[in-house]
């Protein structure tokens, strides 16, 4: 079928630019519950457009390769062609990558903006019709000023017109197709002129598709591009919250899943996003906080930014805690022991390991000159091999070979460990035989779940040592043996 005759069947098309956990997964959902839109999903990445071609989709999100099967062909096509899906679009959502800065003004808080002006730049260059123009990455407020700047400045001698909305994203891994299709909220912001608004009404009806109309919040651009940061930040902080909780009820003896329970009955308060942990990752909540910390010194909101920043701070005390404890429990040292990782990914049911805590985990032990054996049933060998390289600071001496295994079971993990760490909540691990990895190991055996998923009494009537977060001793559940503050 020639482009032409295979374009004149959609009334309408858009496309994205930016292949990856958002863009992909998004445009996969327009694409299903838009059957009369052609949906293009393009990325300079000629690597990454393969892999959404094959059979191995390159992220693994629960549902989207059923929704992929279904629309692939049909409506929704994946191309390395930037340009032409640029031209082919009434509508370019824009879903590049935007990472924290690693040099010059900001570095280390603000967000790196460089891909996005260049898709900005690729727009106003190729671009030969009016196009709405859709902020879906991440970016800190009045991006979209800038970027229509970049647009109108470029393409002024064509006579184009250019309408920039914001449209943040809140879908979480793991759950991104059923946050896709039953959001909380659809938010779109856009100006207030009459070309705005009409671009602002083009996207309402993309969503009404699938969402109920009262739904689809619409507010000005500035309130749109802010509230992303804000919601993750509110769900950030959350976790530090509960998580700085944990540490005072290891002191007290109090149970933090029974406060996190007791605290979340309130409906004012509400149950979610109180699983202390061993600390939160991802690629978003880190990176958010340090751009809302960033925009409030910009500003000179000290006060601001040291109140967000210390969301930060405190994760950052959780790891470490966490760490420290594990060495603490074997008798102040771990060189030469080996320590099982029990999940490496940021969190269950995705393979994603930005910003994980148990790169942090690991990388804190291997300075103790610990052996690490690694296993999580989703992430690859050659991601977690990445990530270890990625990382500046490593021991002296330092080769990955001698110090990381990685296994393809728990069970072969756990053999001849001195302990297990569990550090993602994959369902799979409160499922294990213990029995059968405590008599594989070195005794005492220890057991730390970062993620409070083990019957911790149960490991120890096994024989296990064992440390929850946030959790009473299991021996000194006697109130005898607490400490008093
Ligand atoms: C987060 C937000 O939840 C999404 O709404 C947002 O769209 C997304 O960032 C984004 O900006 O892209 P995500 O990072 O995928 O989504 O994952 P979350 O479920 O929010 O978890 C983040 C981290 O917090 C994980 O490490 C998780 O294990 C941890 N967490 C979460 C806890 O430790 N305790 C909790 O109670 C909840």
């Amino acid at each position: 079928m020639s482009n032409e005759a295979k374009d004149s069947q959609f009334e309408y098309c858009v496309s994205c630019l930016g292949a990856g956990y958002v863009g992909g997964p998004t445009m996969a959902m327009i694409a299903l519950k838009c059957p009369e839109i052609k949906v293009i999903v393009a990325d300079i990445s000629k690597k990454q457009i393969d892999k959404w071609n094959s059979d191995h989709l390159p992220i693994y999100e629960p549902g989207l390769e059923e929704i992929i099967k279904a629309t692939r062909g049909r409506n929704l096509f994946f191309t390395s062609d930037c340009t032409q899906a640029i031209i082919d679009a009434d509508m370019i959502f824009v879903s590049v990558n935007t990472p924290t800065k690693k040099y010059g003004i900001g570095k280390g808080k603000a967000a790196d903006l460089k891909n996005w002006e260049l898709a900005a730049r690729d727009i106003a260059r190729v671009a030969n019709a009016p196009k709405i123009v859709i902020e879906k990455s991440t970016l800190p407020v009045r991006t979209a000023h800038s970027m229509l700047r970049v647009l109108h400045a470029n393409a002024n001698e064509k006579k184009i017109s250019f309408s920039v909305l914001s449209n943040p994203e809140f879908l979480a891994e793991g759950t991104a197709m059923r946050d896709l299709a039953k959001p909380d909220r659809v938010l779109i912001g856009g100006n207030t002129s009459k070309e705005d608004q009409h671009a602002v009404e083009r996207l309402v009806w993309i969503y009404e598709h699938w969402v109920p109309k009262e739904r689809i919040l619409t507010t000005n651009l500035w309130s749109s591009e802010l509230s992303k940061l804000v919601a993750n930040a509110f769900l950030a902080q959350r976790v530090s919250s509960i998580n700085a909780i944990s540490a005072l009820c290891e002191q007290t003896g109090a149970d933090v899943s029974e406060v996190a329970r007791a605290v979340g009955m309130d409906g004012r308060i509400g149950d979610k996003f109180l699983q202390a942990s061993v600390g939160f990752g991802g690629s978003c909540f880190q990176k958010d906080i340090l751009n809302l910390v960033y925009i409030c010194e910009t500003f000179n909101l000290k006060e601001v930014a040291a109140y967000w920043q210390q969301v930060i701070t405190l994760n950052d005390y959780q790891k470490e805690r966490f760490a420290q404890r594990i060495i603490k429990s074997l008798f102040n040292t771990v060189a030469d022991k080996s320590i099982a990782i029990l999940g490496f990914a940021f969190k269950k049911n995705t393979g994603d390991t930005r910003e994980t805590a148990a790169v942090y985990i690991c990388k804190h032990l291997l300075h103790e000159h610990a052996k690490i054996s690694i296993f999580d049933p989703c992430v690859t060998s050659e991601q977690i091999i990445n990530d270890f390289n990625e990382y500046e600071a490593l021991p002296d001496g330092f080769v990955f070979e001698k110090c990381v295994t990685i296994h393809k079971s728990a069970y072969d993990a756990c053999k001849n460990a001195h302990a297990i760490c569990v550090l993602t909540e994959w369902d799979e691990f409160k499922e294990l035989d213990y029995k059968k990895i405590y008599d594989s190991m070195v005794k005492p055996a220890f057991a730390f779940d970062g993620r409070n998923i083990l019957d911790l009494e149960k490991l120890h009537k096994l024989g296990f040592e064992t440390y929850g977060i946030g959790k009473p001793n299991v021996e000194s559940v006697d109130m005898t043996k607490v400490s008093t503050v």
